[in-house]
């Protein structure tokens, strides 16, 4: 093994996607994912690497600054990635303070023992901190968000994560603590809690539930295929410039209720349903509190810089993703009933 890196989340949505592309990739690195299983955290989502000679879980908390200091001198870490976050924007507006502690405070956690461990030699270690375009607020009908927009978030979500942004920065700046920081757009995919939209939407049609739908459903998110997310993390950790920060989007603009319309579309034709029989289901129901109008990225700094870009087109990856969910129903089953945390107990008690 030549070098240690911890994945903080790696038990998440996209967090298992960075984690398996790591522990395949890099039979090499000993990869360490650090995860404190919250209601969003699966290991069902790791089961094909659980057994790889390189890879390792470590139940813990990354609110536990004195945990994480005892960690990364057994480790010794190499480099950090760190998606570990509360990150739903609907719970952040019922319970804030679980987003500060964990997305302010953890990441503060992370950056003081990363401080301290590399503090006589700096040299090839880095901290990638993995955040969102949500930092940047909300658009109107036109232009894009650059690496130079000015911060304006606008729910207590994206401002604990615009707040970690600036500890990372301010940790560079101040103790020369090498980091690089990407921004990006709402990500699809398979293993995705089925609390964000997508997955929300394929679970309630399976189930012939209503498609709640906030407002006038005219708001508008640019979506990324979570593969190519996962794609971009590892271009940007083994070749971004040290203190820079990456936009990463899909190129792919959609109101809500377009993208709802084709998933109806798309799911009446994979459970063999009358075209129209989902879209019934559509029913409008009261906004978001302080919903974002508009996201859109502009990725052209990682595309000219490090030559990445989607490899799917949405139809495509919308396709897969339902296809995923409809042959992981027990998946489906064990996250919203719970079931998983028995998973956890009877896997490593
Ligand atoms: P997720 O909610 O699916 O996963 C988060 C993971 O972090 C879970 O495994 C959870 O158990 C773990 N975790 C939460 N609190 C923890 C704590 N205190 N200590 C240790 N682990 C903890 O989230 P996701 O959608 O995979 O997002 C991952 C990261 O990417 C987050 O930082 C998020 O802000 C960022 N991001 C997400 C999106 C998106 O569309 N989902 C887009 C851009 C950026
Ligand atoms: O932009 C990146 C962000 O995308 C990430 O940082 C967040 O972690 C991630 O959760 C996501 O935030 P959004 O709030 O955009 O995602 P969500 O899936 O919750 O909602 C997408 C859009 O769909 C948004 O306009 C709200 C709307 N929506 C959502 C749900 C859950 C509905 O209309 N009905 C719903 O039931």
């Amino acid at each position: 093994m030549n070098k240690t890196i911890l994945i903080t989340g790696g038990a998440g949505f996209i967090g298992s996607h960075v984690v398996r592309l790591f522990v395949n990739k890099y039979p090499n690195y000993r990869i360490v994912n650090l995860d404190a299983l919250t209601y969003a955290g699966n290991l069902e989502n790791l089961k094909d690497i659980e057994h790889a000679s390189n890879y390792e879980f470590v139940k813990a908390d990354i609110r536990d600054g004195s945990k994480m200091n005892d960690l990364f001198r057994q480790y010794n870490f190499d480099g950090v990635i760190h998606l570990a976050a509360e990150s739903h924007v609907d719970r952040s507006i019922i319970d804030p303070n679980a987003f500060i502690e964990t997305n302010v405070m953890g990441t503060a956690n992370l950056l003081n023992a990363a401080k301290s461990l590399w503090a006589n030699n700096m040299e090839g270690k880095r901290f990638y901190h993995v955040s969102t375009d949500e930092v940047y607020g909300s658009l109107g009908e036109t232009g894009f968000f650059l690496e130079t927009t000015s911060y304006d978030p606008q729910s207590p979500y994206s401002a604990s994560k615009a707040a970690s942004d600036h500890l990372v920065r301010a940790y560079g700046n101040t103790y020369h603590m090498p980091f690089v920081l990407t921004n990006c757009s709402n990500n699809y995919g398979q293993n995705q809690f089925p609390e964000k939209l997508i997955p929300l939407f394929i679970n309630n049609i399976c189930n012939n539930k209503p498609l709640p739908v906030y407002g006038d459903g005219k708001y508008t998110r640019d979506w990324l295929y979570v593969v190519d997310h996962a794609r971009a993390i590892d271009l940007v950790f083994h070749e971004g410039r040290n203190g820079e920060t990456y936009n990463i989007g899909g190129f792919n603009e959609w109101q809500n209720i377009d993208l709802i319309k084709l998933l109806c579309v798309q799911m009446d034709e994979k459970l063999g349903r009358a075209p129209g029989t989902s879209a019934q289901l559509i029913t409008y129901v009261k906004d978001r509190p302080g919903h974002d109008k508009r996201y859109a990225i502009d990725a052209n700094k990682i595309n000219k810089e490090l030559g990445w870009s989607p490899s799917v087109t949405f139809e495509e990856g919308l396709s897969k993703t339902i296809d995923w969910y409809l042959e992981n129903e027990e998946w489906l089953n064990h996250v919203t009933s719970g079931d998983y945390q028995t998973y956890y107990s009877k896997q490593y008690s």
